[in-house]
């Protein structure tokens, strides 16, 4: 019997296109024999669609067409199953369109990949591969993802939080990190990814713009030190808080002082489109990248210890940056749901696509096995014993 399997993409993010190209891929990739392929398309509002389209790449370049195509759809916990039924009831017949047993999302972004779409797979009863709820939304966090490596004794670049409120006040928060760190700075949206809103600021004045344009994308924002002699390396790493293990790892070139949007996606710089159906596989980058073979596995050994002690699972693709003035290594960022899953730096080490695939659905289901064993509810219903009128003297008591 073949599992059925939803694969969940797009999303209310900035990075929805990107998780389109990567969804595209992974299902080209998936081995048939052993799935039935359930494409959910999670549409910029936030309502979920079906139906084979959906797997084409063309289809997208008439988005409102395409789901004229296709099924709306919602996912209903009925009798221990998860079902996929229509969202416009017919008046006759099912309106049931498939069970689905597990739930693949491939999202990247806010509101999708931070532990949000996580915690509805959970409340609709689906085992998922990938992070789960928790290291879901410490991954999106880079505040609080810093905040958590630095308690493990992992390195990492300090940094300034603000939150809207206090930016009112934007000479108070100016000066609060020009005491704190040295210019150039890096300002950055906490909780975005694919570089939108991140900018480097040499002076007063540009440290307001940036400021400025990050609170345009997020409430909350934070600061720290531009390493200046950069160079970037990324590597992934796979499986779950008992075993994981690392990929190769690779160097992204940048066409500017950051490495943005249009470098991951668009093949290069601004204006260039070639490659964006690539999405982040398509990035100007070398793998392996130049390292020694001691700072290799430092990078590769430090990966897959953050990876546990954040209690990742599934893929990630955690990125580093040296500081080349000194040598040192830092933690950047974490990608629980990395672009194009980071398939590209695990053929490099012998791990073909298709079974790095089929690797993270038997991760999801192993995690589901011993979740099994988990109690999460007792048979005996206290509601029933007795009245609960005038009982109010318990109310707030949870022993
Ligand atoms: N402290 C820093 N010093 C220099 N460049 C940085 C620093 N932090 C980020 N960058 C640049 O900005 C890019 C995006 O930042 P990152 O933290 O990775 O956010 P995102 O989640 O958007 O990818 C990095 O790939 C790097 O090129
Ligand atoms: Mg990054």
């Amino acid at each position: 019997m073949k599992i059925k399997l939803a694969v969940l993409f797009g999303g209310r993010s900035v990075e929805h296109e990107v998780s389109v190209i990567s969804a595209l891929q992974a299902m080209e990739n998936l081995n048939a024999d052993k799935y039935d392929i359930i494409p959910v398309y999670i549409a910029k509002n936030g309502e979920m669609f079906t139906g084979e389209f959906l797997r084409d790449s063309d289809e997208y370049k008439n988005i409102p067409e395409l789901l004229k195509k296709s099924i709306a759809v919602n996912f209903v916990l009925r009798d221990g199953k998860t079902i996929l039924v229509r969202k416009n009831m017919k008046k006759f017949g099912s309106n049931d369109v498939t069970e689905v047993e597990v739930a693949f999302p491939i999202v990247h972004g806010t509101n999708v990949e931070d532990g949000t779409l996580q915690g509805f797979l959970r409340t609709v009863g689906l085992p998922f591969v990938g992070c789960d709820v928790l290291a879901s939304a410490v991954g999106m966090d880079k505040y609080v993802m810093k905040a958590m490596l630095k308690d493990g004794g992992f390195p990492i670049l300090d940094c300034v939080r603000f939150r809207r409120s206090a930016y009112v006040d934007r000479d108070k928060c100016v000066a609060m990190v020009e005491e704190k760190i040295n210019y150039p700075i890096i300002v950055k949206p906490v909780n975005l990814g694919s570089s939108v809103g991140i900018s480097k600021a040499s002076d007063r004045d540009a440290l307001y713009k940036s400021l400025d344009d990050a609170f345009t994308y997020a409430d909350t924002v934070i600061v720290e030190r531009a390493v200046v002699k950069l160079r970037e390396i990324n590597c992934s790493v796979v499986g779950d808080v008992d075993f994981a293990e690392a990929s190769e790892c690779e160097e992204p070139f940048m066409c500017d002082e950051i490495l943005s949007y249009e470098d991951k996606y668009m093949g290069g710089g601004k204006g260039s489109k070639s490659g964006s159906k690539g999405g982040m596989a398509s990035l100007k980058r070398k793998v392996p990248a130049d390292l020694s073979p001691e700072m290799r596995e430092r990078i590769r050994t430090l990966a897959v210890e953050a990876f546990k002690h954040l209690g990742c699972s599934g893929v990630s693709r955690i990125d580093f940056m040296i500081d080349d003035a000194d040598g040192s290594l830092y933690i950047n960022e974490f990608n629980t749901i990395p672009g194009s899953l980071a398939f590209y730096l695990w053929k490099p080490v012998g791990v073909e696509y298709r079974d790095l695939l089929d690797k993270l659905i038997s991760i999801a289901l192993k995690r589901n096995r011993n979740e099994s064993e988990i109690t999460y509810s007792f048979d005996s219903n206290i509601l029933s014993m007795g009245s609960l009128k005038g009982s109010k003297g318990s109310k707030g008591s949870k022993s």
